[in-house]
């Protein structure tokens, strides 16, 4: 039976009381305290690469969308109207205006409120005020993360040296883009699905392409810094390799809690992203960088 950590660091670490994977009120509070307040993944940057491109994407059961204004700049907002909080946008896209599908507001890339129909004679209406909720946003490796927490700390706080490590393992890491993305539903609690991706004691058994072709499982190393878990193994350098490659070395920079960034060897970069829907469906987006 798993108990919680205790202070006592002679104590050996174990799993979490089962009721933070099975309890609808834990899962409750892990959006408020977790979700809505850590940097969470919303996209590649060169999927919104010119004026008016944007992708829309939750955390939990919040909408919104990143988009680039018409100066360029990257911004994101809450996908919801300020008149009657119709949703906004769907998918991805490139608008050059924003326009509600509901009563037509319409509002300019950077979120300010351009015109409302039929509001002339609307008392102490002024359209200057509106403006859609925006969001913090960050690009790190060209990968664009948000925040919902107004005073969140920048990710290099969170993730001390990670982008400058990245950097150094990829030095053109910032210039790839996405190739291939796969999605699916893993029906678990998304800290099951997260606490496998950080432990590779299943490796032999579940993902045997892996330990033969690609790593050596006995060189994987494990090691927490600041919010991240660095892995690192050594890449298999053998006739028996799944391919070739010049660079052996095997990293992962997982940054808490949904994302990973994993460098194959040969620096073939793929992510992975957890989209916890509710407490028991969270979904993983596997994408492929080039
Ligand atoms: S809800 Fe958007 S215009 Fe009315």
């Amino acid at each position: 039976m798993g108990r919680t950590q205790t202070e006592n660091t002679t104590e050996p670490i174990r799993a979490l009381d089962p009721r933070f994977y099975t309890d609808p009120e834990v899962f409750t509070q892990e959006k408020e305290r977790i979700f809505f307040r850590t940097w969470q993944y919303a996209c590649h940057e060169g999927e919104i690469e010119n004026p008016g491109d944007f992708v829309v994407f939750d955390i939990a059961d919040q909408s919104l969308f990143v988009m680039r204004d018409a100066n360029s700049v990257l911004r994101c907002f809450y996908n919801v109207c300020q008149h009657r909080a119709h949703e906004l946008l769907q998918g991805k896209g490139n608008r050059k205006l924003i326009i509600c599908p509901y009563h037509a507001w319409t509002y300019h890339l950077n979120g300010r409120l351009k015109a409302a129909r039929n509001t002339t004679a609307v008392r102490d209406f002024d359209a200057s005020k509106i403006c859609l909720s925006e969001i913090k946003v960050e690009v790190f490796c060209g990968f664009v993360f948000v925040n919902l927490d107004s005073d969140a700390a920048p990710m290099n706080d969170w993730y001390p040296n990670a982008a400058q490590d990245l950097a150094s393992y990829v030095p053109d890491i910032d210039r790839y883009r996405l190739l291939w993305a796969h999605n699916a539903d893993e029906h678990c609690n998304w800290k099951v699905a997260v606490e496998n991706y950080n432990e590779c004691y299943h490796c032999r058994v579940v993902h045997p392409s892996f330990t033969k072709g690609v790593i050596a499982p006995q060189s994987v190393d494990i090691v927490p810094q600041g919010y991240t878990l660095r892995h690192s193994a050594q890449g298999v350098v053998s006739d028996k390799a799944s391919y070739s490659f010049d660079d052996t070395t095997y990293r992962v920079i997982y940054l808490w809690p949904t994302m990973s960034i994993q460098i194959y060897p040969g620096r073939v970069v793929n992510t992975y992203w957890w989209r916890p829907k509710s407490l028991t469906d969270p979904s993983v987006s596997r994408l492929a960088h080039t």
